[in-house]
C-alpha cells in the first residue's frame, strides 16, 4: 500500500467550517450603472453557487455574513431591499435547500426583524433541522461583540443566580454560551471586496482561523474562486501554536 505522505494530506484537506464576509455588492452594482439593489441580488446567486460548491467539496458548516448589526444605518430603502430579498431568497432557495439536506441556521438578534420574516427564518429553520450534509448559517443582525456581551451576561446571570460558581468561568464555559456553540471554530475565514478587515464577524471564533482575502466582488466570486480560496487552505499549515516539526511529526503519527 503506497504510504501518504503529510504534504499529501495537507493537499487534500477540505475546512471543516468556512466563515464568509459577502462584501462587494454595491460597487459590483455601482461599476455597472445598476442601483445597489441589483448587487444584493447578484450577491444572491454566488450565495447558492457557494453553498453548491460546498456541498460537493464536502465542507460541514457554512457561515456567511449577510447583515450587520451595523447595517441598519444604510439608508431605508437598501434596508428594505435586503430584508426583501432574505424573504424571497428563503421562498425560493427552500426547496433546494431540503434536496441538498443542507440545515439552514440563523445566528443573531432576530427581535429587530419583522414578525413575518422571523416566521419565514423560524419555518426555514424547522424544517431543515435534521439535515446533516451542510449547515448553512446566515449571520443575519449579528456582531461579533453582541455575540460575546451575551455570553458574558448568561455567566452574569448564571452567578447571579446561584447555578454557576465564579471558579467555572473559563474559556470553555464562555465558548459554551455563544451562538451555535456545537460547530467547531471556523478553519477558514473568505472575504471578498478588496478590504482585509474582520468586520465585528465570528470575534471570539476566529482566534485561529485562517484568513482568506479576495479582490473579488461578491457577485463576481464563483465556485472557482471559491475553489481557489479551499485550495489555498489546503496549502496552509495550521500549527495552533506548535513548531511546524510537531505539527508534521503529529500529521505523520
Ligand atoms: C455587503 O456588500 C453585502 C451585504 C451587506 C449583504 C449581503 C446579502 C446578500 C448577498 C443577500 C442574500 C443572502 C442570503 C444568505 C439570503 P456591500 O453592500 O457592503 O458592498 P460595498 O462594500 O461594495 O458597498
Amino acid at each position: 500500500m503506497t504510504k501518504i505522505s503529510a504534504i499529501d494530506v495537507d493537499e487534500m484537506r477540505v475546512p471543516e467550517h468556512v466563515a464568509i464576509i459577502m462584501d462587494g455588492n454595491g460597487r459590483w452594482a455601482r461599476q455597472r450603472g445598476l442601483p445597489r439593489s441589483a448587487g444584493h441580488r447578484a450577491g444572491a446567486k454566488s450565495v447558492r453557487s457557494v453553498v453548491e460548491e460546498s456541498v460537493r467539496r464536502g465542507v460541514r458548516v457554512l457561515t456567511v455574513f449577510a447583515f450587520s448589526s451595523e447595517n441598519w444605518r444604510r439608508p431605508p430603502t437598501e434596508v428594505n431591499v435586503l430584508m426583501e430579498l432574505f424573504m424571497s431568497t428563503l421562498q425560493a432557495e427552500i426547496k433546494s435547500l431540503i434536496e441538498h439536506q443542507v440545515q439552514l441556521r440563523i445566528i443573531g438578534d432576530m427581535s429587530a426583524f419583522s414578525p413575518k420574516l422571523q416566521a419565514r427564518f423560524d419555518e426555514a429553520q424547522r424544517v431543515t433541522r435534521h439535515h446533516q450534509r451542510l449547515i448553512l448559517q446566515v449571520a443575519a443582525n449579528y456582531g461579533g461583540r453582541w455575540d460575546i456581551t451575551r455570553a458574558a451576561y448568561s455567566l452574569a446571570e448564571e452567578v447571579a443566580a446561584g447555578s454557576l460558581r465564579l471558579d467555572q468561568i473559563d474559556e470553555a464555559a464562555l465558548a459554551a454560551r455563544l451562538s451555535f456553540p456545537d460547530v467547531r471554530d471556523p478553519d477558514l475565514f473568505i472575504r471578498t471586496g478588496g478590504e482585509k478587515r474582520i468586520s465585528n464577524f465570528l470575534l471570539w471564533q476566529s482566534a485561529y482561523t485562517e484568513l482568506y482575502f479576495s479582490d473579488l466582488m461578491w457577485p463576481e466570486f464563483d465556485a472557482a474562486a471559491y475553489d481557489a480560496a479551499l485550495n489555498d487552505f489546503a496549502r496552509r499549515q495550521r500549527r495552533f501554536g506548535l513548531t511546524g516539526e510537531q505539527v508534521v511529526a503529529k500529521a505523520s503519527a
